[in-house]
């Protein structure tokens, strides 16, 4: 019997599938048809500190309003009684979640500022989540920023949310850093648990009849795993925390590769979407079948198993792959 489980943030998962954050994730009937389907954990959408800010803003300006009496004049409107808070809704989700499926929940916050996710990192954990992702979506786009203060930015919100909370922590990367590996290494020295490789940036487009810049959401494709393949085969073998690999995978093939080179599970999200939540079953069984076929007895004994320590050729991880790449190209079309 061929075992699919996987340790991930010190959590025993029955396999190495799960859906990362997106609306999938944050519906209970479609995060039921996941659990049904094989998923071993769940991302939950992300909680944005840009949102809690607003509503944060909103209420003080509506109690000092009131404070100053100003509602008699304008049109007064209470706050109701129902009123539910981003945050109130999103602990009120983990709960529901919680107490109606059997997979662990992961919690994701957004943003890079310490002030407020202490707090929020903790009820959270009290909410019951078994996991915590945090997403720092930063754009270093001060030029006076330098990557010193980026990295530290990343150090000290974890530092601080380290301190408060217990449950297991783990930082959704970019590899827009100068040493990504060394980024890694800082994290786990400063108590992460995990990372997951690597967060995808939308790249907003420029709409050329009105001139105005416009967002843009393009979903993942297979080509994009091979960054992120690369890059856990590179540092795996420097680091003893969990490491998820996400973006781009898109088939069983890419998920096998980031298993080979070390990850511990495979964020799936972009796939999910495309072919919905029985999807799982299918790449389970594909899963399955690969291990059987080569003779592997569990995901365990496949993990890590060609990571650059492990390869046949580790140099080709590196630089000398680039000239290689070149170089057969260019022969290509010389014949
Ligand atoms: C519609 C949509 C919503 C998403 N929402 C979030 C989110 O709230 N938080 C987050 O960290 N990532 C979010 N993501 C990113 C995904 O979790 C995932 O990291 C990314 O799509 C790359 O994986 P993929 O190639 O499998 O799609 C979202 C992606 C999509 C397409």
């Amino acid at each position: 019997m061929i075992d699919l489980s996987t340790e991930y943030l010190g959590l025993k998962l029955d396999n190495p599938l799960v859906p990362s954050s997106s609306p999938l994730t944050g519906q209970l009937d479609s995060a039921k048809e996941l659990e049904d389907a094989g998923a071993s954990a769940l991302i939950l959408p992300s909680l944005f500190e840009e949102s809690i800010e607003y509503e944060q803003k909103q209420l003080e300006h509506f109690v000092h309003s009131q404070s100053l009496g100003s509602y008699e004049a304008q049109s007064y409107q209470p706050i109701p009684d129902d009123y539910g808070s981003e945050l109130d809704n999103y602990l009120e989700r983990i709960q529901r979640f919680k107490n109606s499926l059997d997979i662990p929940i992961i919690a994701s916050l957004n943003g890079i500022s310490t002030n407020g996710w202490i707090e929020t990192g903790k009820e959270l954990e009290e909410a019951g989540a078994d996991a915590l992702e945090l997403n720092v979506y930063f754009i270093a786009a001060d030029p006076t920023t330098s990557g010193d203060e980026v990295e530290n930015r990343y150090l000290q919100l974890l530092t601080d949310l380290r301190q408060h909370i217990k449950i297991p922590v783990t930082m959704k990367l970019s590899s827009q850093f100068s040493s990504v590996a060394n980024m890694v290494l800082k994290l786990q020295q400063a108590g992460a648990q995990g990372v997951s490789l690597f967060n995808r940036f939308y790249q907003p487009d420029i709409d050329l009849e009105t001139l105005q810049v416009k967002p843009h959401l393009e979903l993942s494709n297979s080509n994009e795993s091979l960054l992120r393949i690369r890059w856990i085969a590179l540092i795996r073998d420097y680091v003893n925390i969990s490491i998820a690999a996400t973006g781009g995978f898109h088939n069983t093939d890419d998920i096998i590769k980031s298993l080979l080179v070390g990850a511990d599970i495979t964020h799936l999200c972009s796939i999910l979407l495309q072919n919905g939540p029985n999807h799982i079953t299918v790449i389970n069984n594909e899963l399955l079948k690969w291990l059987e076929e080569n003779e592997y007895n569990s995901v365990t004994q496949m993990k890590g198993s060609i990571s650059k320590a492990s390869a046949i050729n580790p140099e080709e991880l590196e630089h000398s792959n680039y000239m290689h790449v070149i170089k057969s190209y260019n022969q290509k079309n010389k014949s």
